[in-house]
């Protein structure tokens, strides 16, 4: 059993993000940004697949601090681009990272093309005591012919998850975040701690 506010860094300086974890997770951890352990420099994220750039920028900054950590690395696969743009979905329409880009390029990709199915996934990397747990969310899905709804952001305007007739940018943040990828993934990340 853990002690009572034991602490945790999560590798975001998203303030939304982390309140959003600490919640989920209750009193038993108290969780820190990068800001909150002075930790300034770029993550690195060198890699090919969401588990290793997970494990890498975790690994970074237990190594640059021995703090037990998490990071989190999302993407959208689409099924018939053979998973992508997966690990590269920030960066699919150039390297300025726009989401507008992102999804033209996409829509042209699949231009003409039947098979729309996608799916969201995230992959939470954890070091807890010099130990490394990967966990894995989620939320599976199709892209739609044009984009819908202002919310979110993103894909979330041309995801449209199984189960809903409305894309991520068409739902209330809390409908979407009872069923995201990232919320699955976090929710098992959560259940592991809870009993660690
Ligand atoms: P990250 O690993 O959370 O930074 O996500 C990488 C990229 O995946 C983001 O830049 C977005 O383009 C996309 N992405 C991640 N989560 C979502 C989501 O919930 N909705 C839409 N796009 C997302």
């Amino acid at each position: 059993m853990l002690q009572p506010f034991r602490e945790l860094v999560f590798a975001t300086n998203n303030a939304h993000k982390l309140f959003e974890v600490q919640h989920l997770l209750g009193d038993s951890f108290k969780l820190l940004s990068l800001q909150d352990i002075n930790l300034i420099e770029e993550i690195p994220e060198d890699y090919d697949t969401l588990e290793k750039n997970a494990l890498q920028k975790a690994w970074h900054i237990y190594n640059r601090t021995n703090r037990s950590c998490f990071a989190d690395d999302t993407g959208l696969e689409v099924e018939a681009l053979d998973g992508r743009p997966g690990v590269y979905s920030a960066r699919y329409g150039g390297e300025h990272r726009n989401s507008k880009d992102n999804i033209i390029k996409l829509l042209n990709e699949l231009q003409g093309v039947n098979n729309r199915k996608a799916r969201f996934r995230t992959v939470i990397a954890l070091i807890l005591d010099g130990k490394d747990f990967l966990f894995e969310g989620i939320v599976n899905g199709k892209i739609v012919d044009s984009e819908r709804g202002v919310d979110g952001f993103g894909y979330d305007p041309v995801f449209q998850p199984d189960g809903y007739a409305i894309t991520f940018a068409e739902m209330a943040i809390d409908q979407k975040n009872q069923i995201s990828h990232r919320a699955r993934a976090v929710n098992c990340l959560v259940d592991f701690l809870r009993k660690h």
